[in-house]
């Protein structure tokens, strides 16, 4: 795999595509929801062709060769022993988050997330008739950080779960381990559940950053902790379908299998396929991407400085830049983008106004041609 590949443009219009059908028959550069426009790893496509080349698409169990894989890859990542039993598979991280907020505690219970945050987390608690609470993210040094002291004071005895993104959509951080004990050590001291999505944990950007999973904090933490896991970022195939929750303590896997139990169906024979290829497989397509999103990065960094009433703050994961337009005097950036042929995700949706996330998987040129048209949007609105 060579890192040029993920150059070479694939048409996504009349594909089905959510991110490319938003513009149809606009001249738009879609760069909001969160995939890529990169095919996904030949190894991932290959299996996909065998399992279809197969034929018959009954019911799907989850193999037991996958799971195995599964428990081999954390182990290897992330020096964490996990159990077969402790893997629970799902149709996808949003469906997860929701059926965690039904899993725990009773209805009018409080569930607290960290904003800006990716916008199920905002809309999963009250689909379960919970208490949404926020707490903002704050900004130290140029770098987003979680203001424990604000967490805390939010906390009272109706909270039961903690709704936590770890790498952080859309604020790109990868959270330190001391960070992340401390956080954990305030919900060991209140008794609350920490659900935490880590479904960008495959996209760390730069090798002095890790990944460390909530779970394997310490044994007490792993005991109260929802993990939430895919292939999906990484190996661009979110539209498959096929994700994972692991769970040690028993007791809250049985409560959250049982908020599952006939309206969430196992995930399809391609996902588990794909998946199971992806993680496999694939290791040296994984490094190329990290390096074509890296330089995509420093081209976003480096056109957002051209428009000095815009600026992000380090993105040390994801493909996602948070844009902070609270300078810009734009009334409406995202409209204002949207007509200068740029689609950007706004910031309201995350509980973040003032912001704009855009998504920068996508090969180098079209990436360029949005920030140039973002830059000559700016010029002219600053003359
Ligand atoms: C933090 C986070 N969680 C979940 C999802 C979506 O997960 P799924 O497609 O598996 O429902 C996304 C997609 O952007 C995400 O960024």
């Amino acid at each position: 795999m060579k890192d040029s590949d993920f150059d070479i443009p694939v048409e996504r219009r009349h594909t089905e595509s959510l991110k490319w059908e938003q513009y149809r028959n606009k001249d738009i550069i879609p760069l909001w929801v969160a995939d890529m426009d990169f095919r996904s790893p030949p190894a991932v496509i290959q299996a996909l062709s065998s399992r279809i080349e197969h034929g018959v698409f009954g019911y799907g169990a989850a193999p037991q060769a996958l799971t195995g894989v599964v428990c081999e890859m954390l182990a290897r990542r992330y020096n964490w022993q996990v159990e077969p039993e402790y893997i629970v598979w799902l149709p996808g991280l949003v469906c997860g988050l929701n059926v965690a907020c039904r899993s725990i505690g009773a209805e009018h219970d409080e569930v607290i997330t960290l904003v800006p945050i990716y916008p199920p987390f905002l809309t999963a608690p009250k689909n379960s008739g919970r208490k949404l609470v926020t707490v903002p993210l704050v900004t130290a040094e140029n770098r987003w950080v979680i203001d424990f002291e604000e967490l805390e004071k939010s906390i009272t005895p109706q909270t039961g779960l903690l709704l936590f993104c770890n790498p952080h959509n859309p604020v790109g951080r990868v959270f330190k381990r001391s960070e992340l004990a401390e956080l954990a050590a305030i919900c060991n001291k209140y008794d609350i559940v920490i659900c935490s999505d880590e479904i960008h944990c495959g996209l760390i950007l730069y090798r002095d950053k890790v990944h460390v999973p909530t779970a394997t904090l310490a044994p007490e933490i792993a005991d109260r902790t929802i993990t939430l896991m895919a292939p999906s970022k990484t190996f661009n195939t979110p539209g498959l379908g096929c994700a994972f929750a692991v769970i040690s303590n028993r007791k809250l896997r049985k409560q959250f299998k049982n908020a599952m139990a006939g309206i969430v169906p196992m995930p399809n024979a391609l996902g588990y396929a794909a998946t199971m290829a992806a993680f496999s497989e694939c290791a040296d397509w994984h490094e190329a991407l990290l390096n074509y999103l890296r330089a995509n990065l420093e081209t976003v960094s480096g056109a957002i400085q051209q428009m000095p009433s815009l600026s992000i703050a380090p993105v040390e994961a994801t493909y996602l830049a948070w844009i902070d337009m609270r300078n810009s005097g734009l009334k409406n950036p995202v409209k204002f983008f949207e007509e200068a042929g740029v689609g950007l995700q706004d910031g309201i949706e995350f509980d973040g106004p003032g912001f704009a996330r855009l998504n920068f998987g996508c090969p180098r040129k079209l990436l360029r041609k949005a920030l140039d048209r973002m830059k000559a949007a700016m010029d002219n609105h600053n003359t």
